[in-house]
């Protein structure tokens, strides 16, 4: 089974790492798809999320990091992908998530989504909480790897 598992991953934490890593475990090949989102300006740029997301998936050897615009549903079909993946952390996930499930697959019946439960220490993560304590100085060492706490005081640096 070729998936793909998409997302902002604005940047990429250890919560990401950990579906990644499962999911590639489970399928032929993953294609990690960071979404080019014009109308969400992010805090790092397409280029520097593709660069942090290869240095920490570099292990695994049937993940293909790549980007894409448009319809999600287009770019798998485009990609021979037969199924999204994507994590679920808690509950407050879930409604959201049937939602693009749901309408994915109206779009392409043929698409399946694989929900892959989060492991429990990653259950609160999100990118935007691991930004904020980074912004403030807070250690981020827990929650991403070296390369993006990096990443992120280097960020974070030029805009005091
Ligand atoms: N670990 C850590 N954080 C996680 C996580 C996990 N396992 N799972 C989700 N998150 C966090 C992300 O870090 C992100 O945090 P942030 O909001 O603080 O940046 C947040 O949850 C949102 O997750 P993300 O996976 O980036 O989803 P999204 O809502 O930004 O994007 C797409 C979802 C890309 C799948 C969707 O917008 C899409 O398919 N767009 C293309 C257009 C399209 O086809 N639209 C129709 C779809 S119905």
């Amino acid at each position: 089974m070729k998936a793909v598992y998409p997302g902002s991953f604005d940047p990429v934490t250890y919560g990401h790492i950990d579906i990644i890593k499962r999911t590639s475990e489970k399928v032929e090949t993953l294609v990690v798809a960071v979404l080019n989102n014009p109308s969400k300006k992010g805090t790092f740029s397409l280029e520097e999320r593709i660069v942090l997301l290869k240095e920490v998936t570099k292990e695994f050897e049937n993940v293909e990091i790549d980007s894409f615009d448009g319809l999600l549903t287009d770019y798998a079909y485009k990609k021979g992908c037969t199924s999204i993946v994507r994590g679920l952390r808690a509950v407050s996930d879930f409604e959201y998530e049937m939602q693009m499930a749901l309408v994915n697959k109206k779009i392409n019946n043929n698409l399946e989504t694989f929900f892959m439960a989060s492991s429990t220490k990653y259950g609160y993560l999100s990118s935007s909480i691991v930004k904020e304590v980074s912004m403030f100085g807070g250690n981020v060492s827990c929650f991403v790897p070296e390369i993006v706490e990096e990443a992120l005081k280097n960020k974070f640096k030029r805009r005091i």
